[in-house]
């Protein structure tokens, strides 16, 4: 079958919406129930000090999109400030919108320590941020980095389309992360159901297609996620994202790290190699692909 038939058969957001939906099934009751709180607080200053040790992504990124002094940033799940922050030094504001209160009050601690005055923050999930009222659109960059939680991808698309002005810029896995092998090789055994991985990239391009939007493709690796100083520190480390109570529970943990942590420069490393899409396209430009310039 070829390509053009296969698209015009499958739909691609129905396809993202389905995988979502048991994504979020399976992991919600677990790790994003509000009463787990704490350790979700816990979570976003462990994510940034590995998002930090690992990730050049950022850089990357800074080189690649031309920001302008001028320029109104969107940054949609903007989790601990990864981009906001070293954008807001670059240009004029940054609108941050962010629907956990955990990674809002990093992010806050996070712009008191940079003495940053030009990040606005909306502590609202992106299906939800009401244009007209949240929002003073357009902006120059609608930015969204591994923050693609969202049930309907297409309706999303379309409201980042008409709050930018020019650009829009999304990153997505592409690959299966550190975090996910492990959960996709323990889940079974620790919660009686299988993991269902969130959707990757190429089911995100192909909406984009579906919608008439051929937007530019790189492809990054994701070194080394995970870096601990002690295989104790890796346990903790996961059986508080994990929540395990139960004795047997825990040793299922403990020996899927001592079986995949790697000893490296005295640290313990699990390996989280995986491939990360930077996708991004021109509002007014968007079916003829190149560098941006
Ligand atoms: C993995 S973090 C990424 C943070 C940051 N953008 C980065 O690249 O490091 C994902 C963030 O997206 C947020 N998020 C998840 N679903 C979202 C949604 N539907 N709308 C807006 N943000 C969302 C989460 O709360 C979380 O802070």
């Amino acid at each position: 079958m070829n390509s053009d038939i296969i698209s015009s058969v499958i739909d691609w957001n129905q396809i993202w919406k389905e995988t979502i939906r048991q994504h979020k099934m399976i992991i919600n009751p677990i790790i994003e129930n509000e009463k787990n709180n704490n350790k979700r607080f816990y979570r976003c200053y462990s994510y940034l000090n590995h998002r930090w040790d690992n990730y050049i992504g950022v850089e990357k990124e800074m080189q690649k999109i031309p920001l302008q002094p001028n320029f109104k940033v969107l940054d949609i799940g903007a989790g601990p400030g990864t981009h906001a922050i070293p954008f807001s030094k670059k240009v004029d504001q940054v609108t941050a919108i962010e629907p956990s209160q955990p990674m809002i009050d990093c992010l806050i601690k996070r712009i008191k320590e940079n003495n940053v005055e030009n990040i606005k923050h909306i502590n609202k999930q992106w299906e939800d941020v009401n244009i007209n009222q949240d929002l003073d659109a357009p902006y120059d960059l609608v930015l969204a980095s591994f923050s693609l939680i969202i049930d309907d991808i297409k309706l999303a698309i379309e409201k980042m389309m008409r709050v930018s002005s020019d650009y829009i810029y999304l990153i997505w896995h592409i690959g299966v992360p550190a975090w996910e092998k492990l959960y996709v090789e323990l889940w079974k055994s620790l919660f009686n159901i299988p993991y269902t991985p969130v959707p990757k990239a190429n089911c995100l391009f192909n909406v984009l297609n579906q919608m008439n939007i051929h937007p530019n493709i790189e492809i990054h690796t994701m070194d080394n996620y995970y870096k601990f100083k002690t295989k104790h520190e890796a346990f903790t480390h996961f059986n508080k994202e994990l929540v395990l109570s139960k004795k047997k529970h825990r040793e299922l943990l403990r020996n899927y790290l001592n079986k995949n942590l790697i000893k490296e420069n005295g640290n313990f490393i699990l390996d989280g190699s995986s491939n990360y899409a930077a996708i991004w396209w021109k509002k007014n430009k968007r079916h003829v692909p190149g560098v941006i310039a």
